[in-house]
């Protein structure tokens, strides 16, 4: 009797070790299409490390910098197809699923990057956090890089400067009317073909922060650079709601925690990058730096501030009004 129950404990005790073996943890791959030294690089290697401190084990980040593994343009249905699990693309790349974000890209919206954070943290702005849930994806939070600048292979001081000139742009439809209003030819293109699209000249110009100007190197390709602060690069971090929801919810509050972390870390990098990649560009001597004089801005918020009313009734004018709103302020 004592051998059969002696026996009984040896079997329940091999049958329950294969389920005493650690899980496999969760893995989340993290897919971006900027260098690592950029406010999204920081902020997503950052995020890498806090998970690994706090869910080591059971969570680990896997992070594709330089659209190793997707470009934005393919990245968001990968997700949905549940092969990549977090990015974070400019809110200019989601026009495909919500109408909604297109307000980040008017031009002359936001007076700073202050003004774009208060917008982001109101109701409003909270708001459009959400407004992908019917097509299955689900924001986690916004990211800075900054304001754009216009490059070029030529100066560009007033709006009739770009006038017949081709500039690369990202997937937007309102980026394309902004070009439009000042009867240039907007293309768009990927961001990882930006550069070579610059180099080999088959486009003139485009527009992007100062980070992405130095860390992509396209200060070294045009001549000029327009201090024009005309519209704004922010991220939305994004994940499938599916896959979200599949997480144990204290790991759940776990990621959020340490996303709410790193996208503070990655706001103060874009802070100093805007400062700094700016004065290392001037430094370099490739390209110039044009400042506008006070009436040569108001010639392209002229320009370009028709291109609201073509889209007000796709944002919303409420949604408008408060995002002007935030321009008071400190
Ligand atoms: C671009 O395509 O110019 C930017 O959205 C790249 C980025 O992610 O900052």
């Amino acid at each position: 009797m004592r051998i059969l129950t002696a026996g009984v404990a040896l079997a329940a005790l091999l049958l329950a070790a294969p389920l005493a073996k650690a899980a496999d943890p969760i893995v989340i791959k993290f897919s971006h299409v900027v260098a690592e030294n950029t406010p999204k690089g920081q902020m997503a290697n950052k995020f890498r490390d806090l998970v690994d401190q706090r869910l080591g084990g059971k969570v680990k980040v896997e992070v594709f910098p330089n659209s190793q593994l997707y470009g934005d343009n393919k990245v968001l249905e990968a997700m949905l197809l549940g092969d990549v699990h977090l990015a974070a693309p400019s809110l200019s790349k989601f026009g495909k699923y919500t109408k909604k974000l297109q307000i980040f890209d008017l031009p002359f919206l936001f007076k700073d990057i202050d003004a774009v954070d208060r917008f982001q943290k109101s109701p409003a702005g909270k708001s459009l956090l959400k407004s992908m849930e019917r097509r299955g994806l689900i924001g986690l939070g916004y990211l800075h890089n900054g304001t754009k600048q216009l490059s070029a292979s030529k100066p560009l001081r007033v709006p009739g400067d770009a006038a017949g000139l081709k500039f690369r742009i990202q997937a937007s439809h309102v980026l394309a009317a902004q070009f439009e209003a000042i009867n240039a030819t907007p293309l768009k293109k990927p961001f990882s073909e930006v550069f070579t699209l610059l180099q080999t000249k088959a486009i003139d110009g485009q527009e992007n922060t100062w980070s992405n100007i130095y860390s992509k190197k396209f200060f070294e390709v045009q001549e000029y650079i327009t201090e024009s602060n005309h519209g704004v690069i922010d991220y939305l971090i994004v994940t499938s709601t599916e896959f979200w929801k599949s997480l144990p919810s204290d790991v759940r509050a776990q990621i959020q925690e340490a996303m709410d972390e790193a996208v503070a870390f990655g706001n103060q990098v874009a802070l100093q990058k805007a400062i700094n990649d700016k004065k290392r560009i001037a430094e370099s001597g490739r390209s110039k730096i044009l400042q506008l004089t006070d009436a040569e801005r108001q010639e392209w918020i002229k320009a370009m501030r028709p291109v609201w009313s073509k889209f007000e009734d796709e944002v919303g004018k409420e949604m408008i009004e408060a995002a002007v709103a935030s321009n008071a302020g400190s």
